[in-house]
């Protein structure tokens, strides 16, 4: 998707702004403070509902107002065609907790909409994270993977949620009625295996195109990824289930299921790759994984014709990165045909990174202002 046109109002230290004149790369410059991230955020939120750079639902809310509204106008077609079919999307959220998605015009209820219509990666300076930290984002990456190219997983996904939930109050009754034990492991069993098939198949298609991305970038030839699918590969989850019945109700949930799956990322097929390698080589093999994940879904859309591809955020590009990498990030996304908003502090450092400057726009951060530059 392209976005053709995007209003802010209410976010951060951000001034109401509609962008108009929007290209396949659009570069954000300016000073530290001036809103640069706080513009990402905004196109973000309106592509799933909630911020990277917090949890709380008000924090990006401009101090003194009551909320935000973010607005886009999207088409399908790449060369940004007035009269190309379009989407609107509009959120807004309120201190109150309110929040108000219109796709079209219409009333939607679910965050899960936006991402459909507007699927979105993000490469930001604290992506180190990603390697670093548990496996809630690896395995939210690989979903996301999987949420586009499969369109039943989301429904396998909801009932495989639904069954935990029900099994884990069902582990905290006083009581543990036994009848209800295998209605609750079975349901939760068919359930997280339909996910865990999904998630298997859309790895082995992701793979190659993984290795081959990354190859571009850095030569990492040890790097692995390794699937691990939230419980012991030999046994089936049933048999796991019955057998740790006591421990999950020592707890109080579930311990074993694909709510604990994780995508690692290893060398030689033993170390963390994050105890290894700089935080330079770290940005880049996250930067392919999600360009990789662009590469996956064009393929898959241009099989549909459904031209819908992956708009990418890229927050601070120039940090960790030599010019020789971050060039060769630009070129695969140049490659990519996607739009991508990108910011730095310092334009002239992106200056060779893009073959094709006629379908380069920037844009001037000044403290909330955004002024587009010649
Ligand atoms: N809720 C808010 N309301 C108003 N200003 C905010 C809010 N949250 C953060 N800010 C301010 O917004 C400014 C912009 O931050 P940011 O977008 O991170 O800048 P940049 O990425 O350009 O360095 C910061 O000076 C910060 O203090
Ligand atoms: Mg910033």
């Amino acid at each position: 998707m392209f976005l053709n046109r995007f209003s802010v109002t209410g976010i951060r230290n951000l001034h109401p702004v509609t962008l108009s004149n929007l290209s396949q790369v659009n570069v954000f410059y300016g000073l530290n403070g001036s809103g640069k991230t706080s513009l990402l955020e905004a196109i973000f939120l309106l592509g799933l509902g909630r911020s990277f750079r917090t949890g709380r639902m008000d924090t990006p809310i401009a101090y003194h107002q009551s909320e935000y509204i973010v607005f886009g106008e999207l088409s399908r077609e790449e060369d940004l065609d007035d009269t190309k079919a379009k989407v609107t999307l509009g959120l807004s959220r309120k201190r109150t907790g309110e929040l108000s998605i219109r796709i079209n015009g219409q009333n939607v209820q679910t965050a899960s909409a936006l991402a459909e219509t507007m699927p979105l990666q993000l490469i930001n300076p604290d992506s180190f994270r990603f390697l670093e930290g548990g496996p809630k984002a690896r395995r939210q990456f690989l979903d996301w993977g999987v949420f586009h190219s499969e369109p039943r997983f989301f429904q396998a996904w909801k009932r495989m949620q639904r069954a935990l939930h029900q099994r884990n109050s069902w582990l905290r009754h006083a009581t543990l009625d036994r009848s209800q034990q295998e209605v609750w492991n079975h349901e939760f069993s068919l359930a997280s295996l339909e996910v865990d098939t999904y998630r298997k198949n859309y790895l082995e298609v992701f793979r190659p195109v993984f290795e081959q991305v990354l190859a571009h970038l850095i030569d990492l030839k040890d790097l692995q990824l390794s699937y691990y699918q939230g419980w012991d590969k030999d046994r089936s989850l049933q048999t796991v289930l019955e057998s740790s019945i006591q421990r999950d109700r020592m707890a109080g949930y579930t311990q074993a299921g694909p709510q604990r799956a994780d995508l690692r990322i290893r060398m030689s097929g033993v170390y963390d790759a994050v105890d290894i390698i700089s935080r330079g080589q770290q940005k880049l093999i996250i930067s392919a994984l999600r360009i990789a994940q662009g590469y996956l879904l064009r393929a898959k859309q241009d099989e549909a014709a459904a031209n819908k591809r992956c708009i990418y955020l890229i927050d601070d590009l120039p940090s960790e990165l030599d010019s020789y990498h971050q060039k060769a990030i630009c070129q695969l996304l140049e490659q990519l045909k996607c739009q991508v908003f990108i910011t730095c502090i310092d334009p002239t450092s992106l200056k060779n990174c893009w073959m094709d400057t006629a379908s380069l726009s920037k844009f001037h951060v000044k403290q909330g202002y955004i002024s587009q530059q010649p």
